[in-house]
């Protein structure tokens, strides 16, 4: 495995490839690697015949209060980690090369980025939109893989691509999970012992959803009515949002007709999680 850390030498590595026709794979990450961003570079190491992940903490989608200092960070760690599952290219590149002084293009997927955690995390999307198309056009790949873990950013990426012609065939891929339930995160290293117990009534909540709609459910509010009592009696916690919506448009969706996503964002203590399902009909 090849670190790679500045645009310059990935991109013109990326363009040679091309020229050769060879399939490219894209995992854009911020590190501190965990089983659910494994999981994305193996299925990578499948699709394609040169993998690249890209590790880069974007300081354009953390807000002024957010946690982008502490964010945790291990590049040794991580570099063993993606060397093991069969990387072929770590890109890490500085934000002083991707945002150089007099930096002002910026990427905005509109009705998407604005509900959910968009409307929590005002520009959230638009950093991250702007990210992840200089990192396609820097790693040039043909196929890039995302996590449903964030489920909204899955969607507004697909988008992205479509609106403006990317050819990029953008897979999502199952949230990993461990094993008593909590998707796994980068930020779940933040979680004291208490919290991370308390952090269990996410999943909690999806599975209550889940035996709901199994049992003839199909009200919104029924459902969400359950999901917030699971997260209120839950101590340490603050409920940002659960919402039901529709897969593809992520708009509310009222009563469950064929499929919709139950979407959480829930504080534990003085950290953010978030969590998704898909909820089905039977
Ligand atoms: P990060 O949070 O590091 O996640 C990188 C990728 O891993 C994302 O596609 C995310 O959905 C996926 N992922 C995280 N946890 C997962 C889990 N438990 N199961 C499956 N996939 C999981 O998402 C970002 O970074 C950034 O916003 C980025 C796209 C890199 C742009 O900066």
């Amino acid at each position: 495995m090849e670190i790679i850390d500045n645009p310059r030498d990935m991109q013109s590595l990326a363009a040679s490839w091309q020229a050769q026709g060879i399939r490219t794979v894209l995992v854009p990450t911020m590190g501190y690697f965990h089983q659910g961003h494994l999981s994305l570079m193996e299925y990578g190491r499948e699709v394609g015949s040169r993998l690249i992940v890209s590790l880069f903490v974007n300081p354009l989608q953390f807000g002024p209060n957010e946690d982008y200092q502490r964010y945790p960070r291990d590049l040794i760690r991580d570099a063993g980690m993606a060397e093991e599952v069969g990387v072929d290219i770590l890109y890490t590149p500085r934000a002083k090369h991707l945002y150089p002084p007099g930096y002002q293009t910026y990427v905005t997927v509109d009705s998407l980025s604005q509900g959910l955690c968009g409307a929590f995390r005002p520009g959230h999307f638009r950093g991250v939109a702007t990210v992840v198309l200089k990192l396609f056009n820097q790693t040039r790949p043909q196929v890039a893989i995302f996590g449903e873990k964030d489920y909204q950013q899955l969607v507004i990426i697909k988008r992205l691509v479509a609106d403006l012609d990317l050819p990029i065939t953008i897979i999502g891929r199952p949230i990993v999970r461990e094993l008593d339930g909590l998707a796994m995160s980068s930020r779940n290293a933040y979680l004291s012992p208490p919290e991370r117990s308390s952090a269990l009534c996410l999943y909690r909540s999806l599975l209550a959803a889940r035996e709901l709609v199994a049992a003839g459910e199909r009200s919104r509010q029924a459902i969400l009515d359950t999901v917030q009592q699971i997260i209120a009696a839950t101590p340490y916690t603050r409920l940002d949002y659960a919402e039901l919506v529709d897969p593809e448009t992520l708009e509310k969706v009222q009563v469950l007709r064929g499929a919709a996503r139950l979407m959480l964002a829930v504080w534990v203590g003085s950290t953010r999680l978030i969590d998704n399902t898909l909820l089905k009909e039977t």
